[in-house]
């Protein structure tokens, strides 16, 4: 890790584990060089300005600059509205996001240091590099950070021989002294429930990436963390290791609904209903998987789910943003009496997506995950689907990566209709259904 604080090439990415103490270590140059170099010219930037907020910018504000530092003192600013923190010195750090590139692009810079770097693309990448300028620092660089993904993304690609441009710096747990005791030569307490506990638990290339730091290609089934397997029914109602609810199951009135709708013309529509308990786990326990389902009909049949009370009012119905079949949902509900509103889904980022709801399979320091399914949700199956999925969990068996694609995406022939609805209602409890005290989950651990 020092050997990545100390160079001074011009491309240098900080590669490894979540947790291993990158963005610090990144975090640090960049004061260091802002203190040494008066008139400095820092730029953090990410995809988007708000997801330095609550990242980057809290290790920033805490543990580099310390709470009492003249820099947050002198200019007390919200850390979400910030744009730039000021040396005594004339250094400035600017912060900027990729979603608006005039101001980042209009400015040279001495330095710039991208967090998250796997989530730009190579242009970004070549169009910041384009911004340094030999100025106030003798030497102008990118510093970066990520976690690894996959081995054909361009930014692993650019740090192999023979040009390797870019210096690919590996990190481990080890790095971080909160994890690793150098002295003892072993785990501390928080290393061993952070290391150990949490992320020994995850499988797969999630396993590989976050844990043991490899740039290692998704292969197999999407979310193989799924365990088709019953919790233990005698510990009822405590989730046991397993991802299935017993048949018959009903969440309690009280917890909070989210239904997930798919259109499809030729393809089956898929209507997902999900509960959401008070620690935001998420039970799916009824469908709707039928082709020629008119959204009209369905509008309909969900509108008499609530009025003859079989059904509480869902928080949010998401979909995917078809306006002809929002339209007829709509109109078919307000038709049976109940007007029922549906909400453009974030479908944003696929991957995000995938990798929230990979992390949910994922069983938590209390040994549960925060995903669960009911066996017979379904309730009238479709006929004429015959040997392909004809509900969620058998979607779920069948969804695999693309092993011809160099990106990670599920394979296009893998039947999704369900898998997306679940991850829009995923996607949207992350962000809006969060509950207290219990921390949001990101795919990134
Ligand atoms: N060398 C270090 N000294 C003090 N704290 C550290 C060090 N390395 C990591 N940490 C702490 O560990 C946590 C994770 O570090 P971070 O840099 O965010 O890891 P990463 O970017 O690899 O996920 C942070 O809270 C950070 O303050
Ligand atoms: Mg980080």
């Amino acid at each position: 890790m020092a050997e990545g604080f100390n160079s001074r090439d011009s491309e240098v990415l900080l590669s490894g584990p979540a947790g291993s103490g990158k963005t610090i270590s990144n975090l640090l140059k960049v004061y260091w060089v802002c203190r040494k170099y008066p008139g400095a010219r820092y730029l953090i930037t990410r995809k988007t300005r708000e997801s330095l907020t609550e990242s980057v910018l809290v290790t920033w504000e805490r543990d580099v600059l310390g709470p009492s530092h003249p820099i947050l003192v002198n200019r007390p600013l919200q850390r979400r509205t910030r744009q730039n923190y000021q040396f005594p010195n004339g250094s400035i750090v600017v912060l900027g996001g990729m979603d608006k590139p005039d101001k980042i692009l209009s400015s040279e810079w001495d330095g710039i240091f991208i967090p998250e770097a796997t989530d730009l693309e190579l242009v970004d990448w070549e169009t910041l590099g384009g911004r340094l300028r030999s100025g106030k620092v003798p030497y102008q660089q990118i510093i970066a950070d990520c976690n690894p993904t996959s081995p054909f993304h361009w930014l692993y690609l650019r740090c192999q021989p023979p040009e390797s441009r870019c210096t690919l710096i590996p990190t481990t747990h080890k790095d971080n002294p909160q994890y690793w005791d150098r002295v003892k030569q072993d785990w501390t307490p928080a290393g061993v429930q952070y290391v150990c506990g949490r992320l020994e638990r995850m499988t797969g290339a999630r396993r590989k990436r976050f844990l043991e730091g490899v740039w290692e290609a998704a292969t197999g089934l999407v979310y193989e963390g799924f365990i088709a397997r019953p919790w233990d029914a005698p510990l009822w109602p405590e989730p046991g290791p397993g991802h299935m609810l017993p048949t018959g199951w009903r969440p309690p009135a009280n917890w909070r609904r989210v239904w997930g709708i798919d259109w499809g013309e030729s393809a089956p529509t898929v209507l997902l209903m999900a509960a959401v308990d008070p620690q935001g786990r998420l039970y799916f326990y009824r469908e709707q998987y039928r082709t020629r389902l008119r959204p009209d009909e369905l509008g309909r049949w969900a509108a008499q789910e609530l009025m003859t009370g079989r059904e509480p009012p869902p928080q949010a119905v998401v979909c995917d943003h078809d306006p002809v079949m929002v339209k007829e949902f709509e109109k078919g509900s307000r038709e049976e009496g109940r007007h029922i509103h549906l909400k453009q889904a974030d479908k944003r980022d696929q991957h995000e997506g995938i990798t929230a709801v990979q992390a949910r399979f994922d069983r938590q320091l209390d040994g549960k995950a925060r995903i669960f399914f009911r066996p017979d949700a379904l309730e009238k199956p479709d006929p004429t689907l015959d040997t392909k999925p004809n509900c969620l969990i058998a979607e779920l068996a069948a969804y695999k990566y693309d092993e011809n694609s160099i990106k990670d995406r599920p394979d296009p022939n893998c039947s999704d209709h369900a898998a997306d609805a679940m991850r829009y209602i995923v996607m949207y409890a992350n962000k809006s259904m969060s509950s207290g005290g219990v921390s949001p989950y990101s795919g990134n651990p």
